[in-house]
């Protein structure tokens, strides 16, 4: 993943710094794009997990849609050039001057979490003279067996309508005059490695929908499966773009449609995670009593994954690519005054030296988009492998086109 002529570059950068690499991305892009028209899915690329315009620019080219969770989100999609009709609008407590917004807007869903959501966008709907298209987010009760945090398809969970209440939700939802129910919304979780929650949530999918035909005879025209695929944290070179086709294949094998269904996806640590590393050097190498500390210029503030989910990513020295034995056990952290701020612990890489070039990988995905300016540092910039120039001003890698 790192030529020499990129260290070269990256040596002789301000670090810490966000390197993308655009050729994996538009390699994701278009293996996603190609599994999803086999069933014509529609996916809404998750912009939580990087918002970058440059990244934006490139999901807009292969016509994906967006799927948000604050007014602003909604903003920037359209900002990008995004159609509202593809942009979909999900969250457990959106603002009043937030659903006015994407009312004005007119976005494709309010992915609505609560009847009390509900009736306020009614009035909202009321006030503007418009009929709202409003998609119940369920929470089915399914494990997604993966980090606590980032569950949340369960009754504990604050997201979503609980199923006892769908009846009624439904019910008083078809008596508001400004709310069109066009769908059904689920998000489970993330960094889902299995495929057993995905399926799990299909056939509770059919159930619902079995349950909303016969009581209320209505077949609801979207069905949005939310996002959560996860990304192979411990060897991103094993799996640097996600088995989409084994996902698609099995959600089609399982979730049972009715006439003129369509299905959609949020998907957002699976685009865009393995695109890019987090690029540090090394300030020290600290003798501890019994540990060896490695002191980096990145910290929490840069990536805060590891200090918020105990997430771990894989760090390599790129400044010893030829190095094979890795026989020196490090600590590794940031210089931010927090125990937390740390990268992870016993990593065993090779003998480092202070100056030394480290990639923290996978985190083109909620890395950038949750820095923080605690203790005033300064935000890492972003840096795309297609606009990386030699001397000479010639691209080192081919600038990548859309066809
Ligand atoms: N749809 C909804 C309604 C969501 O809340 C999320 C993520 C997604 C889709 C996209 O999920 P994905 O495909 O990226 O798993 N900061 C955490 C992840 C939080 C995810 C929040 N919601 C992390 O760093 O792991």
């Amino acid at each position: 993943m790192f030529n020499k002529q990129l260290y070269q570059f990256f040596s002789q950068t301000e670090t810490p710094f966000y390197y993308y690499d655009m050729g994996l991305l538009n390699e994701s892009l278009s293996k996603l794009k190609q599994a999803a028209e086999k069933y014509n899915y529609l996916v809404h690329y998750a912009i939580k997990a990087n918002a970058n315009d440059r990244i934006l620019e490139t999901i807009k080219q292969y016509g994906f849609g967006i799927d948000c969770v604050s007014g602003n989100e909604v903003k920037k999609a359209i900002e990008t050039g995004i159609k509202p009709e593809k942009i979909v609008f999900a969250g457990v407590g959106k603002s009043d001057a937030e659903i006015a917004y994407a009312i004005d807007k007119s976005i494709f869903s309010f992915n609505c979490e609560s009847m009390e959501e509900i009736e306020v966008i009614n009035e909202w709907g009321i006030k503007k003279g418009e009929i709202v298209p409003v998609s119940l987010r369920l929470n089915p009760d399914i494990d997604a067996i993966t980090h606590k945090y980032l569950t949340t398809g369960l009754p504990e969970n604050k997201f979503g309508i609980p199923l006892q209440f769908l009846d009624k939700v439904i019910h008083q939802t078809n008596n508001l005059s400004h709310i069109k129910l066009i769908g059904l919304h689920f998000h489970i979780g993330s960094q889902i490695r299995e495929l057993t929650p995905y399926i799990e949530l299909c056939k509770k999918v059919n159930s619902i929908q079995d349950v909303i035909f016969d009581k209320h005879g209505i077949e609801l025209e979207h069905i949005n499966l939310g996002g959560g695929l996860g990304i192979n944290y411990e060897n991103p070179d094993a799996e640097l773009v996600p088995d989409y086709a084994r996902f698609f294949d099995t959600v089609h094998e399982y979730l049972k449609l009715r006439k003129n269904q369509k299905v959609h996806f949020e998907l957002g640590r699976a685009v865009v995670g393995q695109v890019g590393s987090l690029i540090s050097k090394v300030l020290y190498i600290k003798k501890g009593v019994n540990k060896r500390f490695m002191i980096l210029d990145a910290g929490m503030t840069d990536l805060i994954r590891p200090a918020l989910y105990g997430a771990q990513h894989k760090i390599q020295n790129i400044s010893r690519p030829e190095a094979q034995i890795m026989n020196y056990k490090y600590d590794v952290v940031g210089p931010v005054c927090e125990s937390s701020d740390s990268f992870d612990d016993n990593v065993m890489l090779p003998m480092t030296i202070r100056g030394d070039l480290v990639a923290i990988r996978s985190t083109g995905a909620y890395g950038e988009i949750m820095v923080s300016q605690y203790t005033l540092r300064d935000k890492p910039k972003a840096i795309y492998s297609d606009e990386i120039t030699n001397e000479k001003g010639e691209h080192l890698f081919s600038k990548i086109t859309v066809s």
